[in-house]
C-alpha cells in the first residue's frame, strides 16, 4: 500500500485566516489563565487576618479560573462547519468526496445517505466512525464497508455518524474544516428538527443541485427556512452534473455568437441569483453571481484520485469541456475557503475576544479594590500609634512589600491583557 499523498494547503490558502487567529486567541487565553492563577495564589496568600479581601471577593475570582477554563476548551473544540443540503443524488457526497480528494463517503444511484454525516479530521492514519455520543470507536476499512455498516446501525435519519479521517490526507479536515453531509431533502419529514440540530452553528451551506434541472421548491423552501433561523447564512449552489449537459443539443448547436452551453448557464445563473437576492435576501446582486458554479463532482473526484494514485499518469477520459468545470470547482474551494475562515472567526472568536477584555477589567477591579483596601488599613494603622512600635513597624513593612508588589503585578498584567485582547481585535 503506498503511502497517502501529503495534502498540504499552501500558506495562501485563506483558511489560514481561521488557524492563525485560533492560534492567536488561544495563545491570548493561555496568557489570561496564567494571570488568573497568579492573582489566585497571591490571593490565597493574603493572611486572613487583615481584613483585605472578604470571602465573596476571593470566591469571584476563583470563580474566574473556572471561567477561563470553560472558554478554554470552548476554543480548543473550534472549528469551521460547511454543511452541504440538496435534494437526493444530487452529489451531496460526491462534491465532498471530491473536496476531500477521496472516496470517504459512500455515494450511489438512488438514495444513498441515510443519515447526518459529520466528516472531521484526526490525527494519526486510522479512519474510524462514532455514531451519536457513544465514542465508541468502528473501524472503517474502506467506503464500501462504511455504507455497510451504516446500515447496519439502522440509524433513524436524524442521527448523526462522525467520520473521524486521517487529517495528513486532507489539508481541509488538517485546518479544522469539519463537513456535514446529509440526506436528500426530499425525501424527509423533520426539516425543522434538522435545522435546529445540524444547521445553526453550520459557517457555510452548500446547496447542491442539480444542472439537468431547475432548482426545486423543496430546495428553496429549505433555504427559506434556514434563514428564517439565522439572520444571514453564508449561502453556495453548486449546479452539479453540469458534465451531463455537454453532449447536450443545444449545447452542440451553440453558434458564433452565443457560445455552446452558454444559453443555459445564463438561465441557471439567473433564477439561482434571483433566489438568493430577490427570494432569501441575503446578499446583493454582485455577490450571488460569485457564489454560482457549474461543477461536475464525479468528474473532479476521478481526476484527483488519478492524480493521488498515479501521478504523471494519463488523466482519465473525462467529457468535453471538463478543463473548465474543474476549473471551476477549484473556483468555487477558494471562494469558500475565504468565505468559511472569515465567518468563523467572526462567529466564534469575537465574544470570546470581548470576554477576555471583561475578564481582564475584572481582573483589575479586584486587584485595585485589594490595592486601595490596603492602603486604607495602612492608613488606619498609622493613627493607632499607641501599640508597640515594634509591631506596627513590622505590619507597615509587610503591607507595604504587599502594596508594592502588587502595585506593579496589577498594571503589568491587566495592561498585557489589554494590549493582546486589543491586537486580536485589531484596534
Ligand atoms: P443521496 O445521498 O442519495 O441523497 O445522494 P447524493 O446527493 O449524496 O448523491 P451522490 O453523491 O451519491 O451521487 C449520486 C450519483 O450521481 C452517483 O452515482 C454519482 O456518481 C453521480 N454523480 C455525482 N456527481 C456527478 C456529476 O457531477 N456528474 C455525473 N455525471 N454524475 C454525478
Ligand atoms: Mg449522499
Amino acid at each position: 500500500e503506498p503511502a497517502p499523498k501529503r495534502q498540504h494547503s499552501p500558506s495562501s490558502s485563506p483558511l489560514q485566516v481561521f488557524v492563525k487567529a485560533k492560534k492567536r486567541i488561544n495563545d491570548i487565553y493561555d496568557s489570561i489563565d496564567g494571570y488568573v492563577l497568579d492573582v489566585v495564589r497571591f490571593v490565597n496568600n493574603i493572611p486572613t487576618d487583615k481584613d483585605l479581601l472578604t470571602a465573596d471577593q476571593a470566591e469571584n475570582i476563583q470563580a474566574l479560573q473556572k471561567k477561563v477554563k470553560g472558554i478554554k476548551e470552548v476554543l480548543a473544540r473550534n472549528h469551521m462547519k460547511v454543511a452541504f443540503f440538496g435534494r437526493t443524488s444530487n452529489g451531496k457526497s460526491s462534491v465532498i468526496n471530491a473536496m476531500l480528494r477521496d472516496k470517504v463517503l459512500p455515494s450511489g444511484m438512488g438514495h444513498t445517505t441515510h443519515c447526518f454525516l459529520q466528516v472531521e479530521g484526526v490525527d494519526g492514519d486510522e479512519a474510524f466512525l462514532t455514531v451519536g455520543d457513544d465514542g465508541q470507536r468502528r473501524s472503517v476499512e474502506s467506503v464500501a464497508q462504511l455504507g455497510h455498516a451504516l446500515h447496519k446501525e439502522k440509524l433513524d435519519e436524524s442521527a448523526v455518524v462522525y467520520v473521524h479521517w486521517p487529517k495528513q490526507r486532507c489539508h481541509l479536515l488538517r485546518d479544522d474544516v469539519v463537513f456535514v453531509d446529509s440526506p436528500g431533502i426530499d425525501v424527509t419529514q423533520g426539516l425543522d428538527a434538522w435545522i435546529d440540530a445540524h444547521c445553526l452553528d453550520a459557517d457555510v451551506f452548500v446547496l447542491v443541485a442539480n444542472a439537468e434541472s431547475t432548482l426545486m421548491q423543496t430546495e428553496k423552501n429549505f433555504f427559506h427556512k434556514v434563514s428564517e433561523r439565522l439572520s444571514s447564512p453564508n449561502i453556495f449552489i453548486l449546479q452539479n452534473r453540469w458534465d451531463q449537459t455537454a453532449n447536450e443539443p443545444e449545447f452542440v448547436e451553440g453558434s458564433e455568437s452565443v457560445p455552446e452551453g452558454s444559453v443555459v448557464r445564463q438561465q441557471h445563473l439567473e433564477r439561482t441569483v434571483a433566489f438568493l437576492v430577490d427570494e432569501l435576501g441575503v446578499m446583493t446582486r454582485a455577490q450571488a453571481e460569485k457564489r454560482v458554479f457549474f461543477v461536475s463532482a464525479k468528474e473532479c473526484l476521478l481526476q484527483r484520485l488519478a492524480e493521488s494514485r498515479a501521478p504523471g499518469a494519463l488523466p482519465p477520459v473525462l467529457a468535453e469541456g471538463f478543463q473548465s468545470r474543474f476549473f471551476e470547482f477549484q473556483e468555487f474551494e477558494r471562494r469558500f475557503e475565504e468565505c468559511i475562515s472569515k465567518s468563523a472567526v467572526q462567529t466564534k472568536f469575537e465574544q470570546h475576544t470581548q470576554r477576555g477584555k471583561s475578564i481582564a477589567s475584572d481582573l483589575q477591579t479586584a486587584l485595585s479594590g485589594l490595592y486601595d483596601r490596603a492602603q486604607a488599613i495602612r492608613a488606619e494603622k498609622a493613627t493607632k500609634r499607641s501599640k508597640t512600635k515594634a509591631r506596627i513597624e513590622s505590619t507597615d513593612q509587610q503591607l507595604n512589600a504587599l502594596i508594592e508588589s502588587m502595585k506593579d503585578k496589577i498594571y503589568a498584567m491587566t495592561d498585557d491583557v489589554e494590549r493582546k485582547v486589543a491586537v486580536a481585535l485589531g484596534e
